[in-house]
């Protein structure tokens, strides 16, 4: 039996006994006929009060409790519960607006789910590490690459304090001082992990709640690794080039200071401006390989496109590259299947071409043996130049196509070279979509391979 239905029932009984003890306590108190009469107005009004009692019980105070208990289940969160809607009865209108009620907070409940799904996602699945710990240190959240970068299992930071899961000293101060001055800080620190160094950018900002009181901070720490390295590099480079400057530049203007200064005979003076002129000739190349370098960098270089016919392309660069070649004594071959077709940028195709076979040249010693072969490989076009000359050393390897690296300074000086050809040939290849390698082997000799596809995708 229902609480509802025993409640009906206990009151129902309570009145029967009521209006029995009435009918006990009235009807003897009246003589003859009027004992019915007395006896039937009791009946009456017995049963015109049940039935007001049952339309109470039916109209309010059912629906009533059933309305109740919907309710404690919305307090309690379980926005799924519904009432009868029951219009003939007067608390109909009450069940409508309980049940939209109760729908309202359904839809309002399934967009915060949704809304704190896509910010845990956002802050789940950024590039940057995030830890948010409140005004007493404990940390609340990390995400995922915060995890990724410190190294501990996620459930060690969660309500941890932060000094001691992160004992990083930056990371302390960043903190302290965000607490301090109640703005955000910005700080740099490295951490190493797995024998690499990542460079971090951490940047600390206070929160508060709505009556401004700190409440704690959010850290997010930016992995500056790669912008540390570029950066780096652009040093590096602005130090090559100003070396690679001032050695020609010091030489002409010793020389030519001299020649100003003494009077010189005339063997000594072209002896002098010869060396002037060289200089220059160097200073022009470097200055011609650095702007081409910066074009070839700019993000809108857009190669000029063209069928290229490889025999004729191979036989102009070797036809350039023969002076060379006669004063050592070195001969050049060209092998393989030169009948080809690719499309290229012609020019720039035959500035690496060329700029191999100078560098076979050039390293290799007299009477030595450079050879351009050319291959078929399905869909691509392989180019192998080959000397017999002095060969890269294996350290070096990785590192010749990096910008004035040479791998004997001194020496690749001498034959005028900047340290610039193999890393403008590597950017013209890549921008082709081909590859450019080399294998080598001291004193016998290197080989470097380009590889490029016969149409562009
Ligand atoms: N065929 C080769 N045999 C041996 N060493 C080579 C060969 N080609 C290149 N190298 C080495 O790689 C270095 C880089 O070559 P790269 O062509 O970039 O510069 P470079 O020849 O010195 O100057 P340039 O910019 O004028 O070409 C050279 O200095 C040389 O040490
Ligand atoms: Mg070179």
């Amino acid at each position: 039996m229902t609480p509802n239905r025993r409640l009906f029932l206990s009151q129902l009984m309570a009145v029967s006994g009521l209006f029995v003890l009435l009918v006990y306590a009235i009807v003897p108190l009246v003589s003859g006929s009027e004992q019915y009469i007395v006896f039937f107005l009791l009946t009456g009004a017995y049963f015109a009060i049940i039935l007001l009692f049952y339309q109470v019980y039916k109209n309010y105070v059912r629906p009533v409790r059933y309305l109740s208990h919907t309710i404690e289940s919305l307090v309690n969160g379980n926005y799924n519960v519904r009432v009868y809607e029951d219009y003939h009865i007067d608390t109909g209108r009450l069940q409508g607006a309980i049940n939209k009620l109760a729908r309202h907070l359904q839809d309002l409940n399934r967009q915060e789910k949704m809304h704190a799904r896509q910010l845990n996602s956002v802050i789940e699945n950024m590039a940057s590490g995030v830890m948010l710990i409140d005004q007493q240190g404990y940390v609340h959240l990390v995400n995922k690459r915060f995890v990724d970068l410190f190294g501990l299992e996620r459930e060690r930071y969660t309500e941890a304090l932060y000094y001691d899961v992160l004992d990083q000293e930056q990371i302390h101060e960043t903190i302290q001082e965000v607490f301090l001055y109640e703005q955000p800080i910005k700080n740099e620190m490295t951490l190493t992990k797995d024998l690499t160094t990542y460079h971090l950018e951490v940047i600390g900002a206070p929160y508060f709640n709505r009556s401004h009181d700190l409440r704690g901070a959010v850290l997010v720490f930016h992995d500056v690794t790669e912008f540390k390295r570029l950066e780096q590099m652009r040093k590096d480079f602005v130090a090559n080039v100003s070396h690679e400057l001032r050695t020609p530049i010091t030489s002409i203007k010793g020389f030519a200071e001299t020649m100003l200064e003494d009077d010189l005979d005339k063997d000594l003076r072209v002896r002098f401006l010869s060396i002037i002129y060289k200089e220059s000739h160097r200073l022009q190349l470097l200055i011609q390989d650095l702007l081409d370098l910066s074009k070839l960098e700019k993000s809108a270089f857009q190669l000029n496109y063209q069928t290229v016919n490889m025999d004729h392309l191979i036989q102009e660069s070797v036809e350039m590259a023969k002076v060379q070649a006669k004063e050592k004594d070195i001969r050049l071959v060209i092998e393989g299947d030169t009948n080809l077709t690719l499309l290229a940028d012609y020019d720039r195709l035959k500035q690496v071409i060329l700029n191999l076979i100078y560098n076979a040249i050039n390293y290799t010693p007299s009477e030595g043996i450079v050879t351009i072969s050319i291959t078929d490989a399905l869909g691509y076009i392989k180019v192998d130049v080959s000397d017999n000359g002095m060969g890269i050393d294996a350290a070096s390897i990785p590192r010749i196509f990096e910008r004035f690296y040479r791998v004997d300074k001194a020496r690749s000086r001498n034959t005028g070279g900047t340290g610039l050809g193999l890393s403008i040939a590597k950017h013209i290849i890549e921008a082709h979509q081909g590859r450019i390698d080399v294998h080598s082997e001291v004193d016998k000799g290197s080989i470097f391979t380009i590889v490029l596809p016969k149409e562009q995708a």
